[in-house]
């Protein structure tokens, strides 16, 4: 492949989409629109990756820190002719690809074909089309008696290129010194006083240049996205691809419209994910676990046959045959061993559960270290927060703790250690005793004939 180098471009206000957030920071499935676009650009081996950024700059850049992209500004967005010629230090040599940060569907496969196509064929330029039922807002591809003559904007078209129905995708590739000369030659003697890029294939024509045009078979690939319902279009097109993804890799799906998965996360063989779960960010799941209904997972890693119902993780880990829910909040730290049980309104905080314990129902685990085949009764409240400093609870293997008890961190219940219920725990407890710490029970005989003779 001849030397490459991409251009984003990411500067215009996006006024559409009616937001403070830059137009190419929403999200679709997971990632913002400007990151898939500099994904599918790392694909094609481009030597430099140049993001022009403008409006919301300081945004867009935070956004991107740590990705293989070098910015420069556009300060006025003059048209996307203008932002180019803000990339032209970079415009040397080889090919210069052009992309959209709003164009964020395009496929590795497309997008690979598109450039072998001009460089296979030597072109001056070739650019990226497709045909759409509605066309508006779009430039027009005009073909004449000798083929491609030039692209004209929806708002500079006469009203018989109106009926083109082949439009511009915006996407396009060029040798670096024709791009370089025509920059300086465009005018914004249009409807939008713009210097618009679409402008160089007239100027490569009158030059009597090589043009190709790839038609796009799939005209969401190229949809540019300009409001939130476009936005929501292009989501539940990655969202359909997504899962088919996964399916065909051999997860089962129950109600798959109703299933949100970004496009980051992974799914082992035999999982089957129920309805309304939302899998997000770096989530990795095993196989053969039962996901949902109603699991919505976080940054979180599932080892094998693990089971999630109605629960929300986040930032967790779980262990192989690990049950979790209905209803648990595992929140960021968790750790959860093997064969662990987490029951209903169950929360976990930055705390490891060790292999075949439980904690079964209405308890609250922070900041604990709890070992093997330990057991926390229903209604247990680590008491870790003093007011300033969260303190650590350990609770060593085969451990009790009586439902209803608090332990007040820091604090250690030894190896096999008993807590009986409604014990409000201070101090340690050593391995193997039994520790009550509550009032002793009164009882007062034949008390309430008396009580009701008095009232
Ligand atoms: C552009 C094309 C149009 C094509 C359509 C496809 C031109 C003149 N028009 O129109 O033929 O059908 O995209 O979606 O190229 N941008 C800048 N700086 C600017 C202007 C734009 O960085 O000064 C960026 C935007 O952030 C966006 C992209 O360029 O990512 C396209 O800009 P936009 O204003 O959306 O162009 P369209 O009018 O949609
Ligand atoms: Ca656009």
């Amino acid at each position: 492949m001849k030397k490459l180098t991409t251009v984003i471009l990411a500067a215009g206000h996006g006024r559409r989409m009616r937001s403070s957030l830059p137009k190419v920071l929403h999200n679709v499935s997971g990632m913002s629109m400007v990151e898939h676009v500099i994904r599918v650009a790392q694909s094609v081996n481009s030597e430099n990756i140049i993001c022009v950024v403008g409006h919301g700059k300081e945004q867009v850049i935070e956004q991107l820190k740590g990705a293989p992209v070098k910015f420069v500004e556009q300060n006025v967005q003059l048209g996307t002719g203008h932002a180019v010629m803000m990339a032209d230090d970079y415009i040397m040599e080889g090919d210069i690809l052009i992309l959209f940060g709003d164009v964020p569907l395009l496929s590795k496969a497309t997008l690979n074909d598109f450039v072998s196509m001009h460089q296979n064929g030597d072109n001056d330029a070739t650019v990226l089309s497709t045909k759409v039922d509605d066309p508006k807002g779009y430039g027009r591809i005009v073909r004449g008696s000798r083929g491609f003559e030039r692209i004209v904007e929806h708002k500079d078209a006469t009203p018989e290129e109106l009926e083109i129905k082949e439009i511009n995708s915006g996407i396009m590739i060029v040798k670096a010194p024709i791009l370089k000369t025509l920059l300086k030659q465009l005018e914004n003697d249009n409807e939008q006083n713009e210097y618009y890029l679409t402008d160089i294939f007239e100027l490569i024509l009158k030059q009597q240049g090589k043009i190709g045009v790839m038609v796009a078979e799939d005209d969401y690939e190229v949809m540019g996205i300009n409001d939130r319902y476009n936005l929501s279009l292009a989501d539940e097109y990655m969202q359909q691809s997504i899962k088919k993804k996964w399916m065909l890799e051999g997860v089962t799906m129950i109600s798959p419209s109703s299933i949100y998965i970004e496009i980051d996360v992974q799914i082992g063989k035999d999982t089957v994910i129920y309805p309304n779960s939302i899998l997000q960010g770096n989530t990795i799941i095993g196989d053969s676990c039962m996901i949902g209904p109603s699991a919505d997972i976080k940054n979180s890693k599932i080892s094998e046959g693990v089971s999630v119902k109605h629960s929300t993780l986040v930032d967790s880990k779980v262990d192989d045959n690990a049950s979790i829910g209905p209803y648990a909040y595992l929140r960021p730290k968790s750790d959860i061993g093997k064969h662990v049980k987490i029951g209903d309104f169950v929360e976990v905080k930055n705390s490891r559960i060790g292999d075949f314990s439980k904690v079964s129902h209405l308890t609250y685990v922070g900041d604990g270290e709890i070992g093997t085949h330990v057991n926390v009764g229903c209604g247990v409240v680590f008491v870790n927060y003093d007011g300033t400093k969260k303190h650590l609870t350990q609770i060593e293997d085969h451990a009790f703790i009586g439902c209803n008890s608090n332990l007040v961190a820091p604090v250690k219940i030894g190896k096999g250690a008993y807590v009986a219920a409604g014990s409000t725990i201070t101090d340690d407890v050593p391995e193997g005793a039994l520790a009550i710490a509550r009032e002793r029970q009164v009882i007062k005989t034949n008390w309430s004939s008396k009580y009701q003779k008095k009232v």
